[in-house]
């Protein structure tokens, strides 16, 4: 093989495969490799990964980057709900998600009619994203055509995955973030048409009405019109977060039996949707939800931060749901998906959610329920070089051992509950470097 413009990436490299079943581990869930070989070819795919000595043999002449003991290749991590606009006011405490909404976050989102603002912040907002070591992001947007315009521009410069569209609403905000029905179907159309699959494929849109306490009927049944024009961009939402919330909105739509039965209305369940959160869900929602192939987004820091309540692990993995999990910044105070996985766990008062779940539901998992866990969420060949190399932080490497000789159960829960972003020494999307810690 002609192997002129390949790179192999020498070290420590984990990865899940598959989803894993605590109870019946089949051991090809994941791969744990302590001295590996990854090799991308100049397209930035990954043409190759195994044992090192088998790499060497295969690809004698290679140029290859080794990494020190103590660093640990990982698939790029997945945001799968996350909000753009929300990043600068982070941490803002309220009572309920109604109230902090109409408290911090309408007259933030309001501020990006600025374009100048608009620009300035999505691009510190992509580069946090790479510098939290999260190569793919489902992104929601402030709701002007021209600041997701931008938002793409940004995304697109500073070399980030993501999934994303024009936040739609038309009622139950203050005015100056509505815009008419029409007007917005119009708009998320011409949006969609232009950056659809944009930057090779790193770039999807995604209809996004922001929930049905923000969207009439008319704008509801006009994005399910786009679903079924469009049928592989993905529609994405939130669902069933709190209790006060459907209560609010329930009247809104008397005739619905229960949440989940608004969006069914409009032909917005179906296996390209993903909807934030899914707390209060009844039984009948989760199966179909499961029937429909749609995927939730499980946010467990903006869950605790607004007090939503504990969203129900394990009937979602006996319903076997497709699962991502968001940092949903800002209701989330943080980008990191490692403190995510963290709460994920800590939420759960009494089961144990195994580490390599975690990662999958952080990596692959979120990969899939953004429709794109062919291209990304984990190193197999064939896919994108979208990687992470972690490093533990000079101060808390209290462990003797490097990763290469440390048991994995032990190098992931350390991952978990220790990494902070310091520990993220460089992010690769598609075999090309974003982001290079300066002090690790
Ligand atoms: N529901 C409707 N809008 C939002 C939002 O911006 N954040 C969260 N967490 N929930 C929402
Ligand atoms: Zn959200």
């Amino acid at each position: 093989m002609e192997t002129t413009g390949f790179t192999c990436y020498r070290g420590a490299l984990y990865q899940p495969l598959e989803v894993f079943d605590l109870h019946a581990p089949t051991g090809s869930a994941y791969e744990w490799l302590p001295d590996a070989g990854l090799v991308v070819n100049e397209a930035g795919i990954v043409v190759a990964l195994s044992a090192w000595e088998q790499i060497q043999t295969a690809f004698p002449t290679v140029k290859v980057i080794h990494f020190a003991e103590n660093c640990l290749i990982l698939p790029g991590l997945v945001d799968a709900h996350t909000h753009l606009p929300q990043w600068p006011v982070t941490a803002h405490a309220a009572n309920t998600l109604l109230a902090w909404l109409e408290a911090f976050i309408f007259p933030e989102e309001a501020r990006y009619t600025n374009t100048d603002y608009a620009r300035e912040q999505s691009s510190t907002f992509f580069k946090a994203l790479l510098a939290h070591g999260t190569t793919t992001a489902g992104v929601l947007l402030a709701p002007f055509a021209q600041a997701t315009h931008i938002a793409f521009e940004e995304a697109q410069r500073q070399g980030n995955r993501v999934v994303m569209g024009l936040n739609l609403m038309d009622c139950g905000a203050p005015d100056e973030l509505l815009s008419p029905a029409n007007t917005l179907l119009a708009q998320t159309e011409q949006l969609c048409k232009q950056w659809h699959g944009a930057a090779h494929g790193r770039l999807s849109y995604a209809w996004a009405p922001r929930f049905a306490g923000s969207c009439s009927e008319a704008l509801l049944g006009g994005v399910g019109r786009l679903c079924q024009e469009y049928p592989l961009v993905r529609m994405h939402t939130h669902l069933a977060e709190q209790r006060s919330e459907w209560a609010a909105i329930q009247p809104q739509f008397a005739w619905a039996k229960d949440y989940l039965a608004v969006y069914e209305r409009f032909g917005l369940v179906r296996d390209q949707s993903l909807f934030a959160h899914g707390i209060h869900l009844s039984p009948s929602e989760q199966s179909r939800l499961k029937q429909a192939n749609a995927s939730l987004i499980h946010c467990p820091s903006a869950n605790f931060f607004l007090k939503s309540g504990r969203f129900p692990w394990q009937a979602t993995q006996q319903a076997n749901l497709s699962l991502g999990l968001g940092s949903d910044v800002g209701a989330g105070p943080l980008l990191s998906m490692f403190q995510v996985m963290r709460d994920a766990q800590w939420m759960q008062l009494e089961d144990l959610i195994c580490p390599h779940q975690l990662f999958y539901h952080a990596t692959l998992g979120g990969a899939q329920a953004l429709g794109l866990s062919s291209i990304t969420g984990n190193l197999q060949p064939g896919k994108a070089a979208d990687f992470i190399v972690v490093a533990p932080h000079a101060q808390q490497a209290l462990i003797p051992e490097n990763w290469q000789h440390a048991p994995l159960e032990i190098v992931l829960s350390r991952l978990i509950y220790q990494a902070d972003p310091t520990w993220i020494k460089q992010t690769y999307v598609q075999g090309v470097c974003m982001y290079e810690n300066p002090v690790v």
